[in-house]
């Protein structure tokens, strides 16, 4: 099992985190191939809880090399205060490594995406505010700065000059804002580069012949499924490519080295930021998902909007990213409902869609078609295997696994690693 993906199902908050960290102790290198710091990914060690945003959280298990892929957009400021956050409390991070090729997310970066956001107004994204979308789209648009660009002054200074020409007439007229002198940004990223440096690497080249030594390579998603730019609900998604094909160009290794992709399923939904969610709850259901899951934003501290399983977004999962399992987790947060709804078919404009309609429209007309499976009162959060779980706790992981149209190897009871059942030998 050379190359293995883990990923968002969902909206992005499935617990990617945790799941990274299981399977941490068993993998040679944790890779981040796409966003950035708009990630919030939880890992609970025993007492101690880490919140990571860009750094893979394979950082936590010592055998393990941490790789920032060239997919990654990369703020020099939260990548070096991480790190020393993290050195504070005795973990080792020298191993980590940043591909040269990473884009830099630049003061101005973060000072477009807040604008911007403002000037939409009601129908802004509920970005992270981190500057992610304003620096995929400087890659895109071939004036991005790149982590390799911290080394070289001169080269520095006329590519943030090219960058703030345009952007600095927009903030101007447009958003009425100040202009952003070049001079200033070239000497902040200045002042990051030699910490960087050290950890600076080919990572293409390290991963390849990673592979090639028969290495496991583990590569983990940030953000999910419906949060890609591409697959996911545009315009309201994220500036880059979550899905499994995020994990070849983002890191540079052929699809023939993936052998398994795991989708990171929650036993319900939750979304943050706007955009259409066809079981979103707004009463009491809805406020007790988010208090008993702990529904708040690691990044950004928001409430997440909560809802019931959605089974058609789950089948779409499987499909676009060719998943190979799931890790279904977060189910000792439904103990307690007699019954638990799940979206098993959407109505749109009076008729049955059993699969996620591609135009927009359809999908925010959507409305969930519930089939109510029976609940559990018991405690299963000391769960050790599947025949420790209530029947109806059974009943519904196995309906999940029968509608999404992949197998569960593992169910999280729990934050802790230990709060885990295993099924289909998932580690
Ligand atoms: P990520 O962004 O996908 O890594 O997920 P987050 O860390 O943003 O949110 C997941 C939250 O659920 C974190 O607080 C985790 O500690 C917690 N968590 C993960 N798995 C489980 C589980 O099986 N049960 C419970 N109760 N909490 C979990
Ligand atoms: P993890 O990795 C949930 C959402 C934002 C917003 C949209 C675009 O912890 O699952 P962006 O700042 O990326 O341009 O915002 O994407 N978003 C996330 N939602 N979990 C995340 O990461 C997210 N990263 C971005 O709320 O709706
Ligand atoms: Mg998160």
């Amino acid at each position: 099992m050379p190359a293995l993906v883990l990923l968002g199902a969902q909206w992005g908050d499935e617990g990617k985190g945790k799941a990274t960290d299981l399977l941490g102790g068993s993998v040679d290198y944790v890779v981040r191939y796409q966003g950035g710091n708009n990630a919030g990914h939880t890992v609970v060690v025993g007492d101690q809880k880490y919140a990571l945003h860009l750094l893979p959280s394979g950082i936590l298990s010592p055998g393990c090399t941490p790789v920032i892929g060239n997919g990654v957009v990369v703020d020099p400021s939260v990548l070096l205060s991480e790190l020393s956050g993290l050195n504070e409390r005795g973990v080792d991070t020298s191993k980590l490594l940043i591909s040269g090729n990473a884009h830099v997310i630049t003061p101005y970066n973060v000072t477009v995406d807040k604008v911007t956001e403002r000037f939409l107004g009601k129908r802004k994204i509920g970005t992270t505010g981190r500057g992610i979308g304003p620096t995929y789209a400087d890659k895109i648009n071939r004036v991005g700065i790149r982590v390799q660009d911290l080394y070289d002054e001169s080269i520095l200074t006329q590519k943030v000059e090219a960058a703030l020409d345009a952007k600095n007439q927009i903030l101007t007229k447009l958003y009425n804002r100040r202009a952003i002198a070049a001079g200033q940004v070239v000497e902040e990223l200045l002042g990051y580069a030699e910490q960087i440096r050290p950890y600076v690497a080919d990572t293409v080249l390290v991963l390849n012949q990673a592979l090639e030594e028969n290495k496991v390579v583990l590569f983990e998603g940030g953000q999910g499924t419906l949060l890609d730019i591409d697959h996911g609900t545009y315009p309201f998604v994220t500036s880059s490519n979550p899905t499994a094909g995020g994990a070849c160009t983002g890191a540079g290794v052929g699809p023939t080295k993936i052998s398994r992709v795991i989708g990171i399923l929650k036993a319900y939904t939750t979304r943050v930021g706007a955009g259409p969610f066809p079981t979103e709850l707004f009463d009491e259901d809805g406020d007790a998902l988010r208090r008993i899951g702990g529904e708040r934003g690691v990044t950004t501290g928001r409430d997440r909007r909560c809802g019931w399983f959605d089974a058609v977004i789950a089948r779409y999962a499987t499909r676009v990213n060719g998943l190979t399992d799931f890790f279904l987790t977060k189910l000792d947060v439904l103990t307690g409902w007699e019954q638990i709804p799940v979206c098993v078919a959407y109505e749109i404009d009076g008729e049955r869609v059993e699969e996620l309609p591609y135009s927009q429209s359809d999908f925010h007309h959507a409305k969930p078609v519930y089939e109510m499976l029976p609940g559990w009162s018991e405690d299963i959060s000391k769960a050790k295997s599947f025949s420790d779980l209530p029947k109806n706790a059974q009943a519904y992981v196995k309906a999940l696994e029968e509608m999404s149209g992949a197998p569960i190897s593992a169910i999280g009871v729990g934050p802790g690693r230990d709060e885990t059942i295993e099924i289909n030998s998932f580690l």
